[in-house]
Order: C-alpha cells, then sequence, then structure tokens
C-alpha cells in the first residue's frame, strides 16, 4: 500500500513502513522499520532529521561534493562528470518493464494490489532524468526497486554508473554481511563491521553472479536487519559505508566495472531490479526474502509444484557410461521410488572428456544408444526423462567450432584464456542466441525431456564484440543470456529447467525468474553442505536448492558419512541421489527406498516450508551443533533435521531451541526410522513454547554412541505434528 500525506510518501508492507519525503528540490528518506500506524505525524521525522542537518539520500553522485562513494555517474560530451538530480515529481505509476531484465512481478490475481511510486529527477544543465522505481507487494514485506536513467538533452552521454538502489539508513554500529566462498565452497557467511573510513564492497567481475560473492547481503546490528539482493546474473556489486555525518549508506545494482553506456537523445538505461527488506532479526529477514522469492520471483507455474525426486548420473559414472550402465542405474532408481532420471555431461559429440564437443548438441550414438530411444527406455521404467546441457560454451574441438568460429567469445590477434578446455559464446550476438533457442529446443524436443540442467562451467574473459565494450559487453551477455532463457522457457513451459554454473556460481535471483531451482555446490560432502545450504538459505527458500546424496567417501573431500546422515542434510528442496544405485548393497537399498519413501510423504514441507536455521554450526567453529528445521504455513507440520559434531564426549541430554512453530500449540514430535538407530526413542508431545525456549525435556536424540556416527557426525530427523491436545493458557 502506497499513501501520500502532505509531502510525505507512506510504503507499507504487512510489517514494515519506508517513508520518503519531498522537499522542494529533493527527496529523502524519513524513515524505514517497523510498520507505522496510519495517520502518524510523519513530520516529526523530517524535522528530526533537519535539526540533525542529515538527510537520509536516496541518490547520490560526483558533484554533490561529497567525500563518499556516490553512486549514479555519468559522463558528458565535454569530457565533464558532474550532475547534481533535482527532485521534479512524484507519482504512482504501473511497475516498470525491464525486460530483457528479468524482475519480481504478481501473481495474476494479485497484480492490482502492487503499487509502484515513481520519483523523477533532473539534472538540469544536460537535461538528463533519472526515475527511481518503489514497488510493494501486499502480502510480501520486501520493496523492489530499480531505477532509469533518461538522456533528454540533444548530446550524447555515457553512463558509467547506475546503482539500482541507494539506501541510507540512520546510524552506524552495523555489520555488513555477506556470503562469500568459492568452488565447492560455496557462501560462508562473513559479517564485517561498518566503520568509517573504508566502504565495504561485495561485488563479482567474471561476468556472473559468482561462486565467490553472492549478491544477497545483510546490513545487520541488534533489533535491525536490512536484506538486500538483486535480480541479475552478471557482475554485480553491493557496498556499506558508514558515513561521517552519522548515517550508513548502502548501494546495490550491476557492477560499473569499465562500465560504459553510450546514450543519445531520448534513450533510456535501466538498472536492474534490486529487493530489500527490514525486519528486527536476521531469521524475519531471512523469511521475508524466502517468500518473496518464492511468490514474486520463482515464476507461478512452479511456486507450489512437487519438484521430482532425481537420479544423476554424474557422479555415478562422470563421462565413463554407456546404454546398459545408464539403464542397469535407471533400474534400480525406479524399483526404490525415484521418479526422474538425470542424463548429466558426456551424451553429445564424441564427449568422452571435458575437452571436446560442446556446442554439439546432438547424439554421441556410440555411448548413448540413441538419446531418443535412451530417453524412451527410461521412461518405460516409469522415471521420466532429464538432461544437461551448457549452451553458453564452446569446444575448439566441436563442428560447431569448425563452422562457425566467429560465435566464440574471442579477442582478434589474442590467444583465448581456456578455463575446462573450453570457450564461451558470444551472447551478445543475436545470431547466437538464435542458434542457442533452436539447438536446444530441438534437445528438448528430441528427448521429450522433463527436466534441463543448465551448467556454466567457466569465468568470463576475452570479452570482445565490435558493438559493445568492457562493462557494456558484460551487461549485453547478461541481457542475451536472459532473451535466450525466457525464450525457451516460454516454449517449454512444463519443463522444469535447473540452473548450474559449477555448482553453485550462478546462485541468483535472474537465474530464479527462469529456473525455479539452482544446483546449489558442487560440494557433496555432507559435512561441507551443512554450511553451504545454511549460507544459501539466508537468502533463498528451500524450494531453490538442490542437494542431492552423493557415495561415501566422497568425491570432492574424501569424508565419510552414513548414508543416513547423507540424506538427512540432503533432504531440501530439489532432492535426489548422485551415485550408482546400482551398486548398493541390500540393506542400503532398503534405506534409500526408506529414505525415498519419507520424503514423499513430507515433501511440500520439505520443499515448501520456511526453512529455518537451527544451532551454530556452520558458522561458529566452537558449535557442536545445528541443522535444518522446515515449517509448513499453517505450522501444523515441521521436519527437522538436527546435528550434532565436533563435540568431546558422547553426550544423551542437550538443549537446542527449535524455530518457526506457534508457542501455543501441543506438537507431538516423533524420528524418522534410521537404519543405522534400532532403537527408536519415544515419541512425545510437548507444547511449541517449550521447543521454541530449547529446554527439551527428554534425551531428544537417544544415544549418541560413536558407532553410530560417521566421521564424528551425528544426525537425527525429526517430525513435528500438531496434537490434538491444546497448550495450557496462563
Ligand atoms: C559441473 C556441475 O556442477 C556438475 O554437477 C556436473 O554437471 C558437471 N559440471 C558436468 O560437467
Amino acid at each position: 500500500m502506497i499513501r501520500c500525506k502532505g509531502k510525505i510518501y507512506k510504503l507499507d508492507t504487512p510489517n514494515t513502513t519506508l517513508l520518503i519525503g519531498l522537499n522542494e528540490k529533493s527527496a529523502e528518506y524519513l524513515y524505514y522499520g517497523k510498520r507505522l500506524s496510519v495517520g502518524g505525524d510523519y513530520e516529526i521525522f523530517r524535522s528530526l532529521r533537519e535539526y540533525e542537518n542529515v538527510q537520509l539520500k536516496l541518490v547520490s553522485s560526483f558533484g554533490e561534493g561529497e567525500s563518499h562513494r556516490s553512486g549514479v555517474a555519468c559522463q558528458f560530451s565535454d569530457g565533464s562528470y558532474t550532475t547534481r538530480f533535482v527532485f521534479t515529481r512524484a507519482k504512482i505509476t504501473e511497475k516498470p518493464d525491464l525486460a530483457p531484465l528479468p524482475s519480481s512481478y504478481a501473481c495474476a490475481g494479485e497484480k492490482k494490489s502492487s503499487k509502484t511510486l515513481c520519483l523523477e529527477f533532473v539534472d538540469e544543465p544536460t537535461k538528463v532524468k533519472l526515475f527511481l522505481y518503489y514497488t510493494v507487494f501486499e502480502d510480501s514485506d520486501v520493496i523492489a526497486v530499480s531505477s532509469r536513467l533518461y538522456n533528454g538533452g540533444k548530446k550524447d552521454v555515457h553512463v558509467k554508473n547506475l546503482p539500482s538502489l541507494q539506501l541510507e539508513v540512520w546510524g552506524g554500529g552495523f555489520e555488513f554481511t555477506t556470503f562469500r566462498g568459492e568452488w565447492a565452497n560455496e557462501r560462508n557467511k562473513i559479517s564485517t563491521p561498518v566503520t568509517g573510513g573504508a566502504v565495504l564492497v561485495n561485488e563479482s567481475r567474471i561476468g556472473s553472479s559468482s561462486h565467490a560473492a553472492n549478491p544477497f547481503v545483510m546490513l545487520q546490528k541488534a533489533g535491525s536487519v536490512y536484506a538486500f539482493n538483486l535480480v541479475y546474473s552478471g557482475n554485480h556489486k553491493e557496498s556499506a559505508e558508514k558515513i561521517i555525518t552519522g548515517k550508513t549508506r548502502v548501494m546495490v545494482g550491476m557492477n560499473d566495472f569499465m562500465f560504459d553506456k553510450k546514450l543519445g537523445y531520448g534513450e533510456s538505461f535501466c538498472s536492474p531490479e534490486a529487493v530489500m527488506c527490514y525486519a528486527p532479526s536476521v531469521d524475519a529477514a531471512s523469511l521475508a526474502m524466502q517468500r518473496f522469492v518464492g511468490k514474486h520471483i520463482i515464476r507461478e507455474k512452479w511456486q507450489e509444484k512437487e519438484r521430482p525426486i532425481l537420479i544423476n548420473n554424474w557422479e555415478a559414472t562422470y563421462f565413463d557410461f554407456n546404454r546398459e550402465k545408464i539403464l542397469q542405474i535407471a533400474d534400480t532408481a525406479a524399483e526404490l521410488g525415484v521418479e526422474m532420471f538425470v542424463l548429466d555431461d558426456g551424451w553429445f559429440g564424441h564427449r568422452d572428456e571435458d575437452n571436446s564437443s560442446l556446442g554439439d548438441w546432438f547424439d554421441y550414438e556410440k555411448k548413448t544408444g540413441g538419446i531418443a530411444a535412451l530417453a524412451e527406455s527410461v521412461r518405460e521404467r516409469g522415471l521420466k526423462f532429464g538432461i544437461w546441457v551448457e549452451p553458453e560454451m564452446i569446444s575448439e574441438d566441436s563442428e560447431l567450432y569448425r563452422k562457425h568460429p566467429e560465435y566464440a567469445m574471442k579477442i582478434p590477434g589474442r590467444e583465448p584464456f581456456r578455463i575446462r578446455n573450453q570457450l564461451m559464446l558470444n551472447l551478445a550476438d543475436s545470431n547466437v542466441q538464435k542458434y542457442l533457442v533452436r539447438v536446444i529446443s530441438a534437445v528438448i524436443a528430441e528427448t521429450k525431456a522433463a527436466y534441463v540442467k543448465w551448467d556454466f562451467n567457466r569465468t568470463m574473459t576475452d570479452c570482445f564484440s565490435k558493438e559493445f565494450f568492457g562493462g557494456e559487453y558484460f551487461h549485453e551477455y547478461v541481457k542475451g543470456l536472459y532473451t535466450v532463457m525466457s525464450k525457451l522457457t516460454e516454449r517449454f513451459p512444463s519443463v522444469l529447467f535447473e540452473g548450474c554454473a559449477a555448482g553453485g556460481g550462478r546462485f541468483d535471483l535472474g537465474v530464479l525468474c527462469y529456473m525455479p531451482q539452482i544446483w546449489a555446490s558442487d560440494n557433496t560432502d555432507a559435512r561441507c553442505r551443512v554450511n553451504i545450504q545454511r549460507g544459501t538459505s539466508y537468502g533463498y527458500p528451500a524450494s531453490a536448492i538442490s542437494c542431492h546424496v552423493s557415495a561415501s567417501p566422497n568425491h570432492q573431500t574424501g569424508n565419510a558419512a552414513a548414508l543416513e546422515t547423507r540424506f538427512n542434510v540432503s533432504a531440501c528442496g530439489g532432492f535426489g541421489y548422485e551415485m550408482d544405485l546400482s551398486k548398493l548393497s541390500e540393506t542400503e537399498r532398503e534405506t534409500v527406498k526408506a529414505q525415498i519413501e519419507f520424503f514423499k510423504k513430507y515433501r511440500k514441507t520439505f520443499q515448501f516450508g520456511d526453512l529455518y536455521r537451527l544451532g551454530n554450526l556452520g558458522e561458529d567453529p566452537n558449535a557442536e551443533l545445528g541443522g535444518f528445521m522446515y515449517v509448513n504455513a499453517s505450522k501444523t507440520q515441521a521436519v527437522a533435521t538436527v546435528i550434532l559434531e565436533n563435540f568431546k564426549v558422547s553426550r544423551k541430554r542437550f538443549a537446542i531451541a527449535f524455530k518457526g512453530l506457534d508457542a501455543a500449540t501441543m506438537y507431538e514430535v516423533s524420528y524418522r526410522k534410521q537404519s543405522n538407530y534400532a532403537d527408536e526413542p519415544q515419541k512425545f508431545t510437548v507444547s511449541g513454547e517449550t521447543l521454541i525456549n530449547g529446554e527439551i525435556p527428554v534425551d531428544l536424540l537417544g544415544d549418541v554412541a560413536p558407532e553410530r556416527m560417521a566421521n564424528g557426525m551425528f544426525t537425527r530427523c525429526l517430525i513435528f505434528k500438531k496434537a490434538v491436545q491444546r497448550a495450557k493458557k496462563n
């Protein structure tokens, strides 16, 4: 809901209020926090600011005499960089369409209730206009923000930087929380104090949102958490700076690294969309973001659609497979209750290793015995068929490269930099985009695939095209990628696409607009996954996070973990197995069968429940206890994985605070039957309040005996169901 009272706009979400005050020549943030009642005296915020002589700015640019990192930057034909944006008007409008960039949306029935405030500014001498858009959705605490520069002057303007969002909040003492990592070690939560004198920057300059710095960030202190993300898959930049006048500035947007976009008269440049929320705690901010992504980023069709349990052959076979091997795995998978077979890398061209055939999206018949026939045979076994592709790449040893070397991203006269022996396609070229839509459509049509895993296994170097230079090329590439993704997902609306980039190297809201789930990491070790999934869950819902049970010892780390432990950690969102199921012992088969039955029973909660993090394992090196908890919307059912690690002695009794339950409801708590745990602890009934307070009056997990752990890790899965009995009222 957006209301205007006098010269103040009040943007209300269910639990928060953002006040924007208009002055004669400027606009300022007056308040962003807990929801304020209607009809309050908002002018008080303005007089307080005037008293402090501090404006919380919506926009900053070089030319305002600030010594801080400013946002909007333009270069003019006389070589000058100065702009001073003067506020001109405000109006309630439609949400801007940023296509080909994706953005958040309101479901068909809720369109009317989402409202957008547009604020217009002008740099008078140059007639360059700046538009800021703030969209609120009736059911979400997240506000979507984007900006647009319009050249109303006669001369060309070079846009050098256009943040999507600048938020300033009063005071300091914040920490800037980022989710950083590397390949196979993504999204470690790192909080750094925002002190005066240093700008904290979280950014990617490698063409994709990256393993190194996820665009989801938070600015937090006790009682005040601001969370941000960007609907974009390319170079991004989020920064936090404490400003000496007593405020903290956050900017979120695409990276200005080497960026230069020329705007002729009458032309506009739109930023990608940023999203932000305020909440009183990290868990509340995380929930708001998860729910927003589930409802306003992931497209309507997939919002509550249960995702199939799959078997992926990558860690089972790597490139070394043939039709017989695949069908052997599929046979066992079908017997165990798996619902889809995903054929990973190596089915096309003549790909026996990672040094050839990318771009040749036609059958490697010697290996598959005919991809269409293989897909059919998989379906005959009662499984859906899914397929892996890496569309944005090209191998020099490929028919495509021999025919169209000009499709590759290369700089004339320079040896290209190869990563995993491959080059990238120049997706900024519309011919390449059309080619990709055509060939990937053919793969889907030929195999009748129900699922496509879209991989992306290198960083971007050698960016070059005759039309676009430097940072603009990066952006044009991303626009080209979105054009291809949108055409394919529109053409095949019932195909489930899964994003992947050497694991979680492109885990972002841009991809999620097209592909409702993303492979979280190439690291499938349960111990490491606890941390990776935990970090991911701060900004993204369970349904978006793909997790598979793989072999032990783990292929990436060599760590061993019990089959039940691997399941307990992987039971989340896009769940499946990635190991040679045909080699399981009889006991292991029974175990997997029971796991699948269990997951199916609680699938809705695992995939669409609110996802909470338990304990502190994975963040605090001294923590012994951690886990995940998934709670359904009505709080009548929940499942939790409790994990014990690092502890020094065998302990029977300990305290754990469960989350997300209704304090006034009585819950019947039981345990998933685990094959490595014969003596089941007793069910018990207890109030939500006791569970939340962490005062469990029972030996919660039974005997945490060393023989039940693999590699010092003990996990149990608990089920919470609303009991008939009501909790007593005081
Ligand atoms: C990287 C992905 O993350 C893996 O899951 C697998 O698909 C390989 N690429 C295949 O090359």
